[in-house]
């Protein structure tokens, strides 16, 4: 992992967010403006969870990694916070979005051993290091969407591919085991399709294409086409599973280079474990 990878591919200020910038595909838009919804706290919620473990890195490098960790997914946050102001301004309710979040976050940080916080972490890490990884394939937001979303989805896909093994590597050294994981992945799993559902379900509701056809449609595209999330993600995300797992072992990293010649800036020298 590089610290230099964490650069804003949009001034935050300046965030501009068209109504429907996924190729005019209601479904699509508002399943990537979901998910933004759930980062800014999700985020914090991950640092935090690892905050709480980072006594247990014993490498030099396993700390610095933590401290990249922690810089990537603050970056994440701000940007996607602006994101989501953009959301609110055009009408949907962020803050109901947000407050329940944040009653949800509470009550686990209240209520859950730091250490299943830290397995939830891993197994929602393991999810979005392999959303991005599609991404980054041009599977999930291709050339011809609005091209400063792209830039936005391919620079945080490549920073979660970039930081995956992160928090595994700490929960391993922390001494989490196997079944806590297998637990915090099928909560994890389960409560993301859940949170982005309701999501994406209020703002087609707002824009009031919930209840036609044509939205239905569209949703069994996102889900089980040719490119639906169903085929692209389910083997990847079921590998978490076997007990040998781990997401330095599935060598994708090149892939961090790509994203970042996809934004036009130079390879990285030097990386990974
Ligand atoms: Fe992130
Ligand atoms: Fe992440």
């Amino acid at each position: 992992m590089h610290t230099e990878l964490t650069i804003h591919p949009v001034p935050v200020r300046a965030m501009n967010l068209p109504k429907l910038w996924y190729q005019n595909n209601p479904v699509k838009t508002h399943f990537f403006n979901a998910l933004s919804t759930l980062f800014p706290q999700g985020e914090n919620f991950f640092i935090s969870s690892i905050r709480n473990f980072e006594h247990c890195a014993r490498s030099p490098a396993l700390k610095q990694q933590i401290l990249d960790f922690v810089t990537q997914e603050k970056n994440h946050a701000a940007i996607h916070k602006a994101y989501n102001r953009c959301l609110a301004r055009a009408g949907y309710d962020v803050a109901w979005m947000e407050t329940l979040l944040h009653d949800k976050i509470s009550f686990g940080q209240k209520h859950v051993p730091p250490l299943v916080l830290l397995a939830v972490t891993v197994a929602t890490e393991h999810i979005t290091a392999v959303l991005g990884e599609k991404v980054l394939q041009g599977d999930l937001v291709p050339e011809g969407i609005d091209p400063e979303l792209r830039k936005i989805w391919i620079w945080h896909a490549l920073e979660e591919v970039d930081h995956k093994a992160v928090a595994m590597d700490l929960f391993v050294e922390a001494g989490g085991t196997y079944w806590q994981r297998v637990r915090a992945m099928l909560y994890s799993a389960t409560g993301i399709c859940w949170d982005t559902s309701i999501r994406m379900f209020h703002m087609l509701k707002r824009d009031g294409l919930l209840f036609k056809w044509k939205t239905w449609w569209q949703l069994a595209e996102l889900m089980f086409g040719k490119k639906g999330l169903v085929p692209l993600v389910t083997w990847d995300i079921l590998r978490f599973f076997a007990p040998g797992f781990h997401p330095a072992r599935h060598n994708n990293y090149g892939l961090v280079d790509h994203g970042r010649r996809l934004l036009g800036l130079e390879a990285a020298a030097g990386h990974f474990p």
